[in-house]
């Protein structure tokens, strides 16, 4: 067996597969979002890792005995965010997030500095506020005693495979997140940093998704019931992961995921690198290849809210089950920008709105205009997409958020319904039907 760590926003997944890929078990834990103020979203990084503790004992304490038969654990993770560490590894602040918007200054501040064609000649991407290097400047700028004690800053899944492991790396599918890479080279960028004020030294080593990192620590393997020789190896960005995971390894295939995000990305193979506008280019988690996405940054988190402020009261199912049934939702639009939006405004200051509210609408108005919504913005990106000349021949759909509606579609009838193969003709019906 291999065991699956992966680290979103709103809980830390774990998964237990066999060799074969047969999914033999799953824990859930929740995370804690800590929203000081409007466009802040952080994370407390001790949490990651007691919650993955607890996930992982929970699936051995289902089966004692299998513990003995895991060979590895690997790791997917929310991208972007800041971990900050002292010297002796001790963590400064909360993690900053991929969907706090509080840096649009240091954005244009990068982008006087280097120049944001320059930038996108170097990491492939212009920089946008959830991205890694404005959050490492808004530090330096507001907090620049913790700035001055940091020894590494540290992506969230690379933080948790270190309290594991105790080994300290970042890998390449999530360091281009960061834009401080130089996605022809990759190494860090001597340029970035240098022309930045940002110490080199604070970059960590780079290694492969695919690379070994070491056996876990004693007090991991005591604190989870996990044998001392389960190897680790380094894991990659959830979306990359998403896409090795879903078979997006070749060109004309696309995922669609919707956590809390919703992304939608397309293969790049090794030689056309330029992607343009509001689309990020990443590297892959398959060696050698990349990426173009787009990204909604409330997807799930709009279905979500709308619940928690309007709905608290049933489960999703029922929720869905009583959305009004007709496409367009009797003229209701909602836009689901709650914390900025990434693709295709960039613009970390414009928010949600529910707008044409008819004396005749209800609730499941509402919840369907919200669907509708998270749908046609990651359709702005499918677009775009299409538009840089990007072949989209099949969208396979991952995530939560499918997962709510098919159960909505489908009563539950499927009892396999984490992905969703969804062909080009049915997004083109969806399409025409809104
Ligand atoms: C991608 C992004 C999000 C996070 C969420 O650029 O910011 O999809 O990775 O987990």
């Amino acid at each position: 067996y291999v065991l699956g760590i992966d680290l979103g926003t709103s809980a830390v997944k774990v998964m237990l597969v066999g060799k074969d890929g047969t999914v033999h078990d799953e824990a859930s834990k929740p995370l804690t979002l800590i929203q000081p103020q409007s466009g802040y979203s952080e994370q407390n990084p001790e949490e990651w890792y007691s919650q993955t503790v607890e996930a992982v004992k929970e699936i051995i304490t289902r089966a004692p005995a299998r513990s003995q038969d895991i060979e590895g654990l690997s790791f997917s993770g929310q991208m972007h965010g800041l971990v900050l560490l002292d010297e002796n590894n001790d963590v400064l602040r909360p993690a900053i997030l991929w969907n706090d918007t509080r840096t649009s200054k240091q954005c244009e501040h990068i982008h006087r500095i280097i120049g944001k064609e320059h930038l996108r000649e170097l990491t492939g991407n212009e920089a946008l506020e959830g991205f890694t290097l404005p959050k490492l400047l808004w530090v330096k700028e507001h907090e620049p005693d913790i700035f001055v004690e940091t020894s590494y800053f540290l992506l969230p899944k690379d933080y948790v495979r270190l309290r594991i492991t105790g080994k300290l790396h970042s890998e390449y599918s999530d360091a281009a997140g960061t834009i401080m890479l130089n996605k022809e080279k990759n190494e860090w960028s001597e340029e970035i940093l240098h022309r930045l004020g940002i110490p080199a030294a604070i970059c960590p080593p780079l290694v492969h998704s695919h690379a070994f990192v070491g056996e876990i620590q004693p007090s991991f393997a005591q604190a989870t019931g996990l044998n001392e020789q389960t190897g680790a190896f380094a894991g990659g960005a959830d979306n990359a992961c998403g896409a090795i995971g879903s078979g997006v390894l070749s060109a004309g295939k696309s995922l669609c995921s919707i956590g809390t995000s919703g992304v939608l990305l397309s293969y790049q193979g090794e030689g056309k690198r330029e992607v343009s506008g509001p689309l990020h280019l990443f590297h892959h988690g398959k060696a050698g290849a990349y990426y173009t996405m787009g990204v909604t940054l409330s997807a799930g988190q709009s279905l979500h809210w709308f619940k928690e402020q309007f709905a608290p009261d049933v489960d999703f199912e029922t929720l869905l089950s009583n959305m009004s049934a007709k496409p367009g939702a009797s003229g209701l639009l909602f836009t689901p920008y709650l914390s900025g939006e990434r693709t295709p405004h960039s613009d970390a200051m414009i928010r949600g709105s529910f707008i044409g509210l008819d004396a005749r609408h209800t609730r499941g108005h509402l919840t369907r205009a919200v669907i509708e919504g998270i749908t046609f913005s990651l359709n702005e990106t499918l677009q775009l997409l299409r538009d840089a000349g990007q072949e989209v021949d099949e969208i396979i759909s991952i995530g939560g958020g499918p997962k709510v509606m098919l159960g909505y579609r489908f009563r539950r009838i499927s009892s396999e319904p984490t992905f969703l193969h969804w062909k080009m003709n049915r997004v083109q019906v969806w399409e025409q039907r809104c």
